[in-house]
């Protein structure tokens, strides 16, 4: 496995790989991460991972500096998980001056759910994937549906710039109580965690309720909600959307996001499910 730490030397080592799939991730990497890596095996011969906390998706008062860096053992992760290409570069690598004066934004998917919390976030994102898409140019990149939001804001992003490069989801990853696999979840004190379980547990109920014939979005978000607060969490959202065009429905007449995010204690989680309609 190469890793790779400047621009040129990853440039030059892609140009030796064929059909490459990419994972881009944060690293503090978990078995979400290593199932994304197993999708991108599948989709093409050779597999890049980029490792890369990356500053300008953070907002000022976000947890940057705290986020967690076990470059070690990501590392030993990507080699067992048969990874060809590692890039983890520095910040001044990615970003050697001011960041450019330049925004690739969708802001009818980019200022709602999330980006109504954490403005500026999708900016991040969209650039530093858009700069890693043109320094690694792979044929596929392959995100997580726990970043529902995410994964809709680059697919778009992919198509209204003609990169021709295949997005695909990968499901979202659970621990057997139901608590989504997240790089956060290791700030969870072991009651927080148990206070957590009920984001998982609120989404699971209205989705059984949905199985059950109840189509009507205001009694699905009743639930969760009253699943959220039982425990006391702080909800920074709970919605109802179309799983295309983010906006909020009153029926699940498509396919619809539930999706949520609420804070234990100091920690931030994010969760969801789909519905789909027969
Ligand atoms: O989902 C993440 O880990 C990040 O948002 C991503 C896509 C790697 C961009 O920094």
């Amino acid at each position: 496995m190469q890793v790779l730490t400047t621009i040129d030397s990853c440039r030059d080592a892609r140009s030796r790989l064929g059909r490459l799939a990419l994972v881009p991730t944060m690293g503090a990497l978990h078995a979400g991460h290593l199932s994304l890596i197993e999708l991108a095996h599948q989709h093409a011969e050779t597999v890049a991972v980029s490792i890369f906390v990356n500053p300008t998706q953070f907002g000022p008062k976000e947890d940057f500096k705290k986020y967690p860096r076990p470059i070690e053992s990501d590392l030993r992760l990507c080699e067992q998980a048969g990874v060809d290409m590692v890039f983890q570069p520095a910040v001044e690598q990615m970003y050697p001056a001011e960041p450019a004066d330049l925004m690739i934004d969708l802001p009818s998917l980019s200022t709602v759910l999330e980006g109504k919390h954490r403005p500026g976030h999708f900016r991040g994102v969209c650039q530093v994937v858009a700069k890693l898409f043109n320094i690694i140019q792979p044929q596929a990149a392959c995100f997580g549906e726990k970043d529902y939001q995410q994964l809709r804001i680059l697919s778009a992003m992919t198509e209204a710039m003609n990169f021709p490069i295949r997005i695909i989801p990968g499901p979202t990853l659970r621990d057997p109580d139901g608590l989504a696999m997240s790089s956060r979840n290791r700030y969870l004190s072991p009651e927080e965690r148990t206070k957590a379980l009920s984001i998982s547990r609120g989404l699971f109920a209205a989705r059984d309720q949905f199985a059950s014939g109840i189509d009507q979005t205001n009694r699905l978000l009743t639930t969760i909600q009253h699943a959220l607060l039982e425990q006391h969490l702080a909800i920074d959202y709970v919605a109802a959307v179309d799983a295309k065009t983010l906006k909020p429905v009153e029926r699940v007449a498509s396919p619809t996001l539930l999706a949520v995010a609420a804070r234990v204690g100091s920690t931030r989680l994010i969760d969801n499910v789909i519905l789909s309609p027969q």
